[in-house]
């Protein structure tokens, strides 16, 4: 009796090994769950290494990026690194983006290849991303009074963004259906926490921290302006012309040609380019594309009321 329990256990761990194999990829690739800090769902490898990121010491020059999944936070990037190069295209193409500013809490699933290690051997001023909601930045970046800009997109295009997202990226957990995993936004069950707990936290903030606050639908609906604040913000003096530049480079159209801003580096092993693609469709508004009426009106109700502490101006159209 207890032979055959022990070979039961032997055989059920290796067929657990073998599906995952080949379910995922020779390279260790594979959907994996989410697990968490201080009730923030994030993916495993980032919390099996967060001691790392908790500790990570920031230098008063550099820059941080922080954006909820998919809020344009590879837009904000490249606006950013084209500003600082003042718009020169081979200093912007010397690198692809998480090279050039590295993504603060992601890892591999091994822990070697991480934002981490990636900015250790940086020197200041970094520009480094992060999705991590506000209460979870390391203290160093407050400390050390860095600036930040934070980009805010509206739920309703985030989600759909996620989605095709987590369809294509295959170190994500499988989305299900449109309907559970609209379900699973509103209650906060996607990684990185709930939406709207992200974008408040940055914006209460704003004003105690040197946090630059920023919309896609502003972006999308007047670049130069926006480019031109963003400018401001990090001390740019920029010439009409060089603001130009930095607008046309940093287009949808551009960037998605553009193989250092558009992660086609990432190996089809991990985004699965048959599914959907990084650069999708970079647009506000898609989506009324999927959302049906009775998803659109329990949206609507459940975004009031969480919304009504804090009432930032968001917009769903242009
Ligand atoms: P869609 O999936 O709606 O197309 P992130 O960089 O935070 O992951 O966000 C990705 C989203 O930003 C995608 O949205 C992508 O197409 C969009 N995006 C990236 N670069 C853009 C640009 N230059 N202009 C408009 N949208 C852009």
């Amino acid at each position: 009796m207890k032979r055959l329990k022990y070979k039961y256990h032997v055989t059920a761990r290796l067929q657990s090994k073998v599906l995952k194999l080949i379910k995922g990829n020779m390279d260790g690739t594979t959907r994996e769950a989410m697990s968490q800090v201080q009730g923030i769902p994030l993916p495993e490898r980032v919390v099996k290494y967060w001691a790392r990121v908790e500790h990570f010491q920031a230098s008063k020059e550099d820059l941080l990026i922080a954006t909820y999944p998919k809020a344009g936070t590879t837009w904000t990037q490249e606006v950013v690194d084209t500003i600082l190069n003042e718009g020169n295209v081979e200093k912007c193409r010397r690198a692809p983006t998480q090279v050039r500013m590295p993504f603060l809490e992601m890892t591999s699933a091994d822990g070697l290849n991480a934002g981490i290690t990636k900015l250790e051997v940086m020197d200041p001023p970094r520009v480094i991303k992060t999705h991590l909601p506000i209460q979870l930045v390391p203290c160093s970046f407050w400390e050390a009074g860095c600036k930040v800009i934070y980009m805010a997109r509206n739920p309703k295009d985030t989600v759909v963004s996620y989605y095709h997202f987590d369809r294509m990226n295959l170190n994500q957990p499988e989305p299900g259906t449109w309907q559970q995993y609209l379900e699973k936004f509103m209650t906060g069950q996607l990684g990185w926490g709930s939406w709207y707990d992200h974008v408040k936290g940055y914006w209460r903030e704003r004003q105690n921290k040197k946090i630059l606050y920023t919309f896609f639908e502003d972006m999308k609906e007047d670049p130069v302006r926006e480019v031109t604040h963003i400018a401001q913000f990090l001390g740019k003096q920029l010439s009409k012309s060089a603001i130009d530049r930095i607008v046309q480079m940093t287009a949808f159209s551009a960037m998605r040609e553009n193989p250092m801003a558009n992660y086609s580096t990432i190996p089809d092993t991990i985004f699965d380019r048959t599914a959907s693609e990084f650069m999708r469709k970079g647009e506000v508004g898609d989506w009324k594309n999927h959302f049906n009426a009775e998803e659109d009106a329990t949206f609507e109700e459940h975004y009031c009321k969480l919304m009504a502490d804090c009432p930032i101006p968001i917009r769903f159209t242009i």
